[in-house]
């Protein structure tokens, strides 16, 4: 029988996840159906709740409903538990389990796609939201020099450092933090780009070599990576490989296989 597995979101439309695991599937010789669902926004659980009801295996969930994933799984990965929300389900008789690939997905594109070795990099977070929650405990395990975190609101990033400060030298600050320091990977994970903004980032931020990352993708620069360009910084990475292999992270959990990640990537530029 076909497995049926669903990505839950709103809005939906947009979702690259039924090509990227249509492609998976393929790939792999797998007998899965996988198709986007708007759940409506008051109604996330019942619309889990009846997906798995009708024999769905598993889901991924994105904006935004990953917290509330969070609060609906009855069991949690470990990273999943640090990151406070959830990107994959997988149902298994009345067992929920919650997992969160989406940082696992981060470190793989920037130290396999990238060829960008972490360990003992000074590295700099902008934004303190979920994005960010979920990508400091695979970064840190990396473990870099350092990894600082700057945002709009001060006081959020300072907090997210002092919850992950058991995990290695993490620390955080307002924009202002950054004056005179440099960095040898910088992510861009605010939602700033998504209405053309650019946090206040001072000159002589990128270290010689530096790469600059943004998780958001789109056509052509996000206004981030056309910061970084100006500041004459060559390696530049927008997140669509991020969201390749946070999606190949939750085939391996179904599927128990891990797909290649290289030909799904080289397909979706194209489109
Ligand atoms: P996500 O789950 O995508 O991280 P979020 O939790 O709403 O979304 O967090 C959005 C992040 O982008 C926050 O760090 C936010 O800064 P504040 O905490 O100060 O609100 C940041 N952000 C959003 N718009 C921004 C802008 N125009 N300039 C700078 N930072 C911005």
């Amino acid at each position: 029988m076909t497995d049926c597995y669903a990505v839950f979101g709103n809005p939906i439309g947009h979702s690259k996840s039924p090509l990227i695991h249509g492609l998976f599937a393929q790939s792999c010789g797998q007998d899965m159906r996988y198709e986007a669902k708007l759940a409506p926004l008051d109604g996330f659980a019942a619309a889990v709740a009846e997906f798995a009801a009708a024999g769905g295996r598993g889901a991924n969930v994105t904006v935004p409903f990953k917290e509330e994933a969070f609060r609906l799984a009855t069991e949690l990965t470990p990273r999943a538990a640090r990151a406070g929300a959830v990107n994959t389900l997988a149902f298994n008789g009345t067992t929920i389990l919650g997992d969160n690939t989406d940082g696992a997905g981060l470190v793989q594109d920037l130290q396999h796609n990238l060829g960008f070795a972490l360990a003992g990099q000074r590295i700099l977070l902008l934004g303190a939201g979920g994005a960010s929650r979920g990508a400091l405990a695979p970064l840190l395990a990396a473990a870099p020099r350092q990894l600082h975190i700057a945002n709009r609101t001060a006081a959020k990033a300072l907090a997210l450092a002092r919850d992950f400060a058991d995990l290695g030298p993490v620390s955080g600050g307002g924009y202002d933090s950054l004056a005179g320091r440099q960095f040898d990977l910088v992510i861009n994970a605010t939602s700033a780009s998504l209405s053309g903004d650019l946090p206040p980032l001072p000159p002589d931020l990128f270290a010689p070599g530096a790469l600059a990352y943004d998780m958001m993708y789109g056509k052509g620069d996000t206004v981030f990576l056309a910061f970084a360009r100006e500041q004459g910084t060559a390696r530049l990475a927008d997140g669509l490989g991020m969201l390749v292999e946070q999606a190949a992270e939750a085939f391996l959990l179904w599927r128990g296989q891990r797909p290649q990640t290289g030909p799904v990537m080289a397909q979706l530029r194209q489109a």
